[in-house]
C-alpha cells in the first residue's frame, strides 16, 4: 500500500481538500487497494475542527464530502507515510525542520504542484483570508496538480489501472 499524507498549515482548507479530491481520483482509477491518503496540519490552530465551511461547500459541489477532522502533523507520519505532500514553500520549510524529519525524508517529501507543467509556480495559495472564488480556484489547483501526482505515482510504482 502506497501511503500519502498532504499537508497544509491548519489542515482545515487545502489538505483536506486535497485528500478528498485525490482519494476521488484513486477511486475512479480503480486503485482504493493500491494507495491511501490522510492530512495533517503544520499548526495545532485547528485540532479536531471539520473543515472550513467555505471549503466544504466548494468540495460538495464537485461531489466530494469532507469529513476529515484537522490534527497535528506527527514524527511517527515521517515513518508511517511514503510521501508528505506540501501545499506550499511555507509548509515544505515546517517539515523539513520538524523533529522527527532525518535526512533519509527528504525524497518523500514534495511539493503539491511539482508535477505541475509552470515550474515557476510552487504554492498552492492560502484561501483562509479570502473569498469563495479563492476556494473554487485552490479546487481548480488542485484537482490539476493531484491528476499529475497520481500519474507519476502510477509510473513510477508500476500500478495498474
Ligand atoms: P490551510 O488554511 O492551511 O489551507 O488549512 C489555513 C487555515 C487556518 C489558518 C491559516 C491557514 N489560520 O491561521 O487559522
Amino acid at each position: 500500500m502506497i501511503k500519502v499524507l498532504f499537508v497544509c498549515l491548519g489542515n482545515i482548507c487545502r489538505s483536506p481538500m486535497a485528500e478528498g479530491i485525490f482519494r476521488q481520483l484513486v477511486e475512479q482509477a480503480g486503485l482504493s487497494g493500491q494507495i491511501t491518503c490522510d492530512s495533517a496540519g503544520t499548526s495545532s490552530y485547528h485540532i479536531g475542527d471539520l473543515p472550513d465551511r467555505r471549503m466544504r461547500q466548494t468540495s460538495k459541489s464537485y461531489g466530494i464530502e469532507l469529513t476529515h477532522c484537522a490534527r497535528q502533523l506527527h514524527r511517527r507520519d515521517f515513518e508511517e507515510f511514503d510521501y508528505l505532500v506540501a501545499m506550499d514553500e511555507s509548509n515544505y520549510a515546517h517539515i523539513a525542520s520538524h523533529t522527527g524529519y532525518r535526512s533519509e525524508h527528504k525524497d518523500k517529501v514534495l511539493l503539491m504542484r511539482t508535477h505541475d507543467e509552470i515550474p515557476s509556480v510552487s504554492n498552492v495559495p492560502d484561501p483562509y483570508y479570502g473569498q469563495l472564488d479563492e476556494f473554487e480556484e485552490v479546487y481548480r489547483i488542485l484537482l490539476h496538480a493531484n491528476k499529475r501526482f497520481l500519474n507519476y505515482l502510477i509510473q513510477r510504482h508500476k500500478l495498474a489501472e
